[in-house]
């Protein structure tokens, strides 16, 4: 197997899917890796696995607090790392008119937006001060257009991609690298329970070697798989009555999950 150059990195939500399948790829090439995510016993199983590579951090992208002690600690003990991915995400539908939506649509913005940018935020320093790093954010094609049902997962991700090419502007005359990633469809448990047709869907594995080679190309922005990027640029072109009425029947994702 061709070993990869990149010899540390951090995952947030590599406890499962897209994360855990990256966290694998990386490790399998010799990689160390902070693993982070809530459930602690899927972080410990990966860790039994590659008990010489993984150091886990059991914890809450909301909570800055513990990102920035789980980042003191790595950079302690590993060094800075090459590349940090902000990868860990929730969806579920949200419909504005229910009271109780309006309590889920801040825990997606809470952590798919502003989890990205505590994941990020202890690292900046150090990677300015080391002259190196690439900052990777998780995004989604979802976030091209406002998804019926999906009021919270799409205003979220449209909120990434903007913040994500902020910081790539902003960071442009750093050492610091930032690659936005959309997903198209991706088989993992956030798709799992989707019962509609999703299209160009791939194995988080391949998804991972695929992000991989985007990541190692340092690119500003992919779709993967790149079907669904021409999917994307079509959907940005639909005039907004096209949009809404191929659209308004578009299936929900549930909004009790
Ligand atoms: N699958 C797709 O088709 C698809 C498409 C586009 C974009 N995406 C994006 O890809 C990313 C990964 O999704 P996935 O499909 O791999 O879903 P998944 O299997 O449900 O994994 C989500 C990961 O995020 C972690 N996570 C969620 N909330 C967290 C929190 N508050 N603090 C720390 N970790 C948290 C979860 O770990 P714990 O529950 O253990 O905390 C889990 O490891 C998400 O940002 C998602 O929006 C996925």
């Amino acid at each position: 197997m061709q070993k990869s150059h990149v010899k540390s990195l951090v995952i947030s939500g590599a406890s499962s899917g897209i994360g855990l399948a990256l966290a694998q790829h990386y490790l399998q090439q010799g990689a160390t890796i902070a693993a982070m995510a809530r459930r602690a016993d899927l972080l410990e199983a990966l860790f039994r696995q590659f008990p010489q590579q993984v150091h886990i951090y059991p914890l809450d992208v909301r909570d800055l607090t513990a990102i920035q002690a789980a980042a003191h600690d790595f950079i302690n003990k590993v060094g800075v790392p090459d590349i940090v991915i902000a990868n860990a995400g929730v969806s579920r539908g949200t419909l504005t008119e229910y009271a109780e939506d309006i309590h889920a649509f801040q825990q997606v913005m809470d952590i798919n937006v502003m989890g990205i940018a505590k994941t990020f935020q202890p690292f900046i320093a150090p990677m300015k001060a080391a002259g190196k790093g690439t900052l990777v954010g998780i995004s989604s094609v979802a976030g091209f257009r406002g998804l019926p049902g999906s009021e919270a997962y799409s205003a979220s991700k449209a909120a990434a991609i903007s913040y994500l090419e902020s910081l790539r502007v902003e960071l442009r005359h750093t050492d610091i690298k930032v690659v936005t990633l959309c997903p198209g469809y991706i088989r993992t448990p956030m798709t799992d329970v989707n019962t509609y047709p999703m299209p160009f869907i791939i194995d988080a594995d391949d998804a991972a070697q695929r992000f991989a080679k985007v990541i190692e190309k340092q690119k500003s922005f992919a779709v993967v798989p790149w079907q669904m990027g021409l999917v994307g640029k079509l959907l940005k072109l639909l005039p907004n009555w096209l949009y809404d009425l191929a659209f308004s029947k578009a299936p929900h994702k549930p909004r009790n999950i």
